[in-house]
């Protein structure tokens, strides 16, 4: 891989020389789906699939993007003294996002640098290709310029400070973080609420991990998260006129349920319903996976996709007929739609001996239902972002 990027870094910008190589992960959830703006807990783990980067400093104060991905738009070219968000720049926004960011944050880039990607993450699909690309460029900044007082954290904040405030997308922390501070073998358990983590490890022996891309995007992915960020603003609202509260990742189930009745509205009611209990399911899912219990941890994933398909609404037909097919073959420990949400993919556990008949099975029924292939990748958890020499 070092090798195409570099002849194509070559070709680009005259030479490779002093052009270093760089990489960052995509990333899967396995279970605490829309709890991470809600204060609640995530367990995602970064994925060996990823971006990988070329990246050399300038002499003058231009950046220059070139994505192996996406030849069409060819160099994009912005300067250092415009840092705004063009819709010519395309992916390039993502990016030059960060590099706003940085200066926003106190830590502005002083000259140019030439930059070219390739990666491996299926765009749309859920599994953070922009996430990863934010915090690849972070990595870049902070190697090429000298910067030492940022942390992997503080990369994955400043990438999500680019994507709500330059790229436009209002998401939670989950993504960025996992993608820099990812592990190999291990998902991360994160308290959105303190940013306090911690490492589990996956060990599973006799099964694997199964994504499934529906390949479908509805179009309402982006308005409609914010619409459930906003229906689970108000009704925190609702509950904060009686409880001394800052989120609904606050809450127990049980208090939930003695309070509930403070929330009028009925759509409102059940969206805080799935924040509460799918934080308490990630709790216990953790809990079960240091127990050894991967069939509760499964079970746990199963009640994560129902509530997400019936209280959070953020399922689709095709991922629903997924996940309906998975939980029918034996041998799936569990299976639920993971990431946003209105397509992309699922993430199934699956025993090993039952990994060809699953692939085989859904990929056939699907494809007769849908009318298009479902894409299956079986995973490995690697490391975050880094510097690769
Ligand atoms: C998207 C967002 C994350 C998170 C998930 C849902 O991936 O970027 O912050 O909210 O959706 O869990």
């Amino acid at each position: 891989m070092k090798q195409k990027l570099f002849d194509k870094f070559a070709e680009l910008f005259g030479s490779a020389d002093g052009a270093r190589f760089y990489f960052s992960p995509g990333r899967v959830n396995l279970i605490g789906e829309h709890t991470d703006y809600n204060g609640g807990h995530v367990f995602p783990c970064a994925l060996t699939m990823g971006t990988y980067g070329a990246a050399r400093k300038r002499d003058d104060r231009l950046v220059h993007f070139y994505s192996m991905n996406l030849d069409k738009f060819g160099v994009v070219e912005a300067s250092l003294d415009d840092l705004t968000n063009k819709k010519a720049y395309n992916w390039a926004n993502y990016p030059l996002g960060v590099v706003w960011a940085f200066a926003e944050k106190g830590h502005p880039i002083e000259t140019g640098f030439d930059m070219v990607i390739w990666g491996n993450i299926p765009n749309g699909s859920g599994l953070s290709s922009s996430a990863s690309l934010e915090v690849l460029t972070g990595v870049i900044l902070t190697d090429l310029f000298g910067i030492t007082d940022l942390t992997m954290t503080d990369l994955a904040l400043i990438g999500q400070y680019s994507e709500n405030n330059f790229s436009g997308c209002n998401c939670g922390i989950m993504d960025q973080f996992a993608v820099a501070m990812g592990k190999k073998d291990n998902a991360i358990f994160l308290d959105t609420n303190t940013m306090n983590y911690e490492y589990a490890p996956i060990h599973l022996e006799d099964a694997k991990i199964v994504i499934t891309n529906s390949k479908v995007k509805h179009s309402l992915v982006d308005s409609a998260y914010n619409d459930r960020r906003r229906e689970c603003t108000e009704a925190l609202a609702a509950l904060k006129t009686r409880l001394d509260i800052n989120a609904l990742g606050d809450l127990t189930p049980e208090e939930f349920e003695a309070n509930k009745t403070l929330i009028s509205d009925p759509i409102q009611l059940k969206r805080a319903k799935h924040a509460v209990y799918e934080n308490q399911r990630t709790i216990d899912a953790v809990a079960a996976l240091k127990d050894g219990d991967i069939e509760k941890f499964g079970q746990l994933m199963n009640q994560s996709h129902t509530s997400l398909r019936d209280d959070y609404e953020v399922s689709c037909e095709e991922i629903d007929i997924l996940v309906d097919l998975a939980w029918k073959i034996p041998g799936v420990i569990g299976s639920r739609i993971t990431g946003g949400g209105f397509g992309g993919c699922t993430v199934s556990i699956v025993k090993n001996d039952a990994v060809d008949r699953f692939i085989s099975e859904i990929g056939r029924i699907y494809s007769e239902k849908v009318g298009h292939e479902a894409e299956f990748y079986t995973v490995d958890i690697g490391d975050g972002a880094s510097r690769i020499d």
